[in-house]
């Protein structure tokens, strides 16, 4: 696992930013697994300045996010597919169909996600998954307990993710209890991990995640056992890891260059 440590969320993110654009770059056709969620905002927003400077394109690539509510429709305003137009795809050039989120409204979830699963591994499964990180350990909506191995299926939202998400909803009584995840095992098939984490209330799970023990109890804590991930924190989110001083020496302020 590579921790990359910035002295601030801004340069956080654009270093985010930079290794999904240089993978576009270097990559046209890449398959992206895409995440949501308030982190991922600023992401989005400098990959669509990026796409208007002529720096990269979407034209050839494909992506598959992690995640949607059960029982919202697409166009609810609070769908993770709403999310996705608004904050990227309706601002790029990923053509219609090349984009894909679990329909939360399917008359079977279950058989949604199954269907979902399919067609990743029909991908050629993720090259380059981006992903967030709950304050509770989760990534997708993998919330703790959740099976290490497991597979794009439904899954219920912890109390705490749903307050988290409530203010996405005019009223928190709307926020959905269920959810379609990609799974834990869908995740570590991606071919490359990209994790975003900042602010303080990211600093437990950012250490369970890298320094604790493999365990459900950490869902994140499962991507130590993949061969190329790449964590990227502010100060406040790495503010709790005990090895703080060997990050910053292999990878001071961040850089990913050898020393
Ligand atoms: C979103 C997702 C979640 C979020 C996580 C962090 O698709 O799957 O795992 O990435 O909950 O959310 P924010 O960025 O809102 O703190």
């Amino acid at each position: 696992m590579k921790v990359l440590i910035h002295n601030t969320p801004d340069s956080a993110v654009d270093c985010v930013a930079g290794l999904i654009a240089g993978r576009l770059q270097r990559q046209p056709d890449a398959v992206l697994g895409l995440a949501t969620g308030g982190t991922m905002e600023a992401v989005y927003a400098r990959l669509i300045a990026a796409y208007r400077r002529g720096e990269v394109s979407f034209a050839q690539a494909r992506s598959f996010n992690l995640d949607e509510y059960v029982g919202v429709p697409p166009d609810h305003p609070a769908s993770y597919w709403h999310y996705m137009r608004a904050q990227l795809f309706d601002h790029v050039d990923m053509p219609a169909g090349a984009a894909l989120l679990p329909r939360g409204d399917a008359p079977s979830p279950e058989a949604e996600a199954a269907a979902y699963e399919k067609a990743i591994s029909d991908a050629g499964d993720i090259g380059l998954q981006l992903l967030g990180l709950g304050a509770n350990g989760h990534i997708g909506f993998n919330e703790p307990t959740s099976s290490l191995a497991s597979l794009t299926r439904v899954k219920t939202l912890t109390r705490s993710t749903r307050a988290a998400n409530a203010r996405f909803f005019d009223d928190p009584a709307q926020v959905p209890r269920l959810a379609i995840t990609m799974g834990i095992g869908t995740i570590l098939r991606a071919g490359e991990v990209v994790l975003l984490a900042h602010g303080e209330g990211k600093a437990d799970a950012a250490r369970a995640m890298i320094e604790g023990p493999l365990s459900a109890a950490c869902p994140a804590s499962a991507l130590q056992l993949h061969r190329k991930t790449t964590v990227v924190l502010d100060q406040a989110a790495a503010s709790k890891l005990a090895l703080r001083d060997y990050y910053d020496e292999v990878h001071p302020a961040g850089r990913d260059a050898p020393i």
